[in-house]
């Protein structure tokens, strides 16, 4: 409660108007039919009298407008308010979720999925968000009403009120039944609109892959499964909605038909006046109303409460990479040095194999260090442990001498410029995108850096150069291109680190050994981690890394590897006999 009450908490003169301008409305909806009684009562008398009284009736017609006109006041603002009050509310709450899903580690947002997370920030916000507009307009409201029709019934009739002492209690039960039962059941619904969001979140992203293997028939049917799923526990949490309202209705029904029976009965008899049983029957009708609103706001809270509970469960996550307890808050990486120290890792805490299993390694700074090995051997994995995408399960990684661990997150990443397999842009212009690497950079910065990633070339090429947009995740340029704007991007860092994970799979050979060459005069002190999957790029580096199924095979220069390790002169001789399968565009 206290997690909500923050987001309420600067918005309390919304949260307390709202409710304020309801209860003007609901006691103008209880005075009315007593005030419309009052002249019918009054011409009852006068019938009998025969007196005309024509100034009262104008009197009376008079305060009814002048109330009708209140309660439209108040109906307008209680809907305004409510309305300011709920949107704010939600939108600050949409931020939070969202600020907090920034801090997440990989690991984190692997464990709750993307889709899941997008429905959270959504759609869970909505009908939360929802869920506040409707408590604001109701929920003064509708108690207000239902005691205020109550007392009016029971001083006109205490008798007939017997009525409501068995409809009331048999209405309640109905409502414990609908919470009991809907609460998991909308729960269920939203897990299900997670799961389409996922398929749906993949699909867009790789429309294009998807086009190109021809897999639209497979995506709709894999589509229409999680939809089919979603409709399925969607009607299930409706059914509780659909079978209470006429369950309600039978119970409102006989209730006013018990109410007319007895009450038209003592009409005859004498015992109660006609102005008074018409506005008996207004007051039933407006209690009944009122017990019908409790169970919407009710099932609207049971949807609300497995929302709430979804938001929390993103909010209470604690992002597993955090830098609370480093040491050294305030270092930033020095040269470069880097150090392995028996690191084990797995992705799944509960799989029996690790990833990576036992790694002792040192990297010189201003070393170069090519990494090959077989898909799958862990060479992503080894090199994202350095700046902190995931932490090791036991050993250390070590920059300068000090854990990972050890520095801010901020400087440690800072000082590393990391290039992932699966590089993206953003939409945006190359000049845009280029300055993630650096905020400030300027053209003369972006076109050494684009220079040395052999990217100047062709953006120059651009006719708008470096304010060509981009379209979203690099899109309109080639796979190659792409590659040397992401490590023009890396390089902008100037980082001590630099590591391309695979990043120049799609540039040709001549303009892979141009990069590599630049790299030699400006990177000259940093220290590079260059991972790919042919030998030629990684062949004239100062040494060579060998994993084969998360464990080193090899280390040391091409010369030595080719003489000491089998793993390697494998992969050579594979290469270098079919130098075709290797070479691409
Ligand atoms: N995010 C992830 N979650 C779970 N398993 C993963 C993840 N990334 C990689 N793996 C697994 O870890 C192993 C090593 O993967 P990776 O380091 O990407 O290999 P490489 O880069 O050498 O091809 C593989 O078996 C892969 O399936
Ligand atoms: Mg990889």
């Amino acid at each position: 409660m206290k997690r909500w009450m923050q987001y309420v908490k600067p918005y309390m003169k919304y949260f307390i108007l709202g409710p304020l301008c309801m209860i003007v409305e609901v006691l103008g909806e209880v005075l009315m039919p007593k005030l419309y009684s009052l002249i019918v009562k009054r011409a009852e008398e006068n019938l009998v009298a025969e007196t005309g009284d024509i100034w009262f009736v104008i009197g009376m017609a008079a305060s009814m407008i002048l109330v009708a006109v209140l309660m439209m006041l108040g109906g307008v603002g209680g809907a305004y308010f409510g309305a300011k009050a709920s949107v704010n509310f939600g939108s600050d709450l949409r931020l939070d979720v969202y600020k907090k899903v920034q801090k997440f580690s990989f690991a984190n947002i692997d464990k709750f999925r993307t889709g899941s997370l997008i429905t959270r920030l959504t759609n869970d916000v909505t009908q939360l968000q929802n869920f506040v507009n409707m408590l604001l307009r109701m929920f003064l409201r509708t108690p207000g009403m239902l005691i205020g029709a109550v007392i009016m019934t029971v001083t006109i009739s205490p008798k007939l009120a017997l009525v409501l002492a068995i409809s009331i209690p048999l209405l309640s039960a109905l409502l414990f039944v609908v919470m009991k039962v809907g609460f998991p059941r909308f729960g269920a619904m939203q897990g299900k609109m997670d799961a389409l969001n996922n398929t749906v979140g993949e699909n867009f992203t790789n429309i294009r892959v998807v086009k190109s293997f021809v897999r639209e028939d497979y995506e709709k049917e894999k589509f229409a499964a999680a939809n089919d799923d979603l409709r399925s526990s969607a009607m299930r949490a409706m059914n509780i909605m659909i079978l209470t309202q006429p369950v309600m209705m039978l119970v409102m029904n006989l209730t006013t038909l018990a109410v007319v029976w007895f009450g038209g009965n003592m009409v005859l008899g004498d015992t109660l006046p006609y102005s008074d049983f018409n506005a008996l029957l207004t007051y039933i009708n407006q209690i009944l109303m009122s017990l019908m609103m409790v169970t919407m706001l009710f099932m609207n809270a049971s949807r609300a409460a497995a929302s709430a509970k979804r938001i929390g469960e993103v909010l209470d996550e604690t992002p597993d990479i955090n830098d609370d307890s480093a040491a050294h808050k305030d270092i930033s990486v020095q040269h470069g040095a880097i150090e392995f120290k028996n690191v084990h890792f797995r992705y799944y805490k509960n799989s029996p194999d690790c990833v990576l299993k036992n790694i002792n390694l040192n990297i010189r700074a201003g070393e170069t260090l090519g990494v090959i090995g077989g898909t799958g051997s862990g060479k992503s994995t080894l090199v994202s442990l350095i700046p902190r995408l995931y932490d090791t399960d036991s050993g250390e990684v070590l920059i300068d001498g000090v854990n990972v661990r050890d520095y801010s997150l901020h400087a440690l990443r800072e000082g590393i410029g990391m290039v992932l397999q699966k590089n993206l842009l953003f939409s945006g212009t190359v000049a845009e995108n280029l300055r993630w690497g650096d905020e400030d950079a300027s053209l003369e910065d972006m076109r050494a850096a684009a220079d040395s990633a052999q990217a100047d070339i062709f953006i120059q090429g651009f006719s708008d150069g470096y304010e060509h947009e981009i379209e979203r995740g690099g899109a309109n340029v080639s796979g190659g291109q792409k590659q040397r704007l992401c490590i023009a991007r890396a390089l902008l860092k100037k980082p001590k680190i630099l590591i391309l994970d695979d990043s120049t799979s799609a540039v040709d050979t001549a303009t892979e050994a141009k990069i590599r060459e630049a790299f030699a005069t400006t990177l000259k002190d940093s220290t590079k981690i260059i991972i790919a999957q042919r030998i030629t790029s990684v062949m004239d580096a100062d040494r060579i890394l060998v994993l084969d199924d998360g464990k080193i095979a090899g280390l040391g220069t091409h010369a030595d590897l080719m003489q000491s390790c089998a793993e390697y002169q494998e992969i050579y001789s594979l290469q270098m006999e079919n130098k075709g399968v290797s070479a691409n565009g």
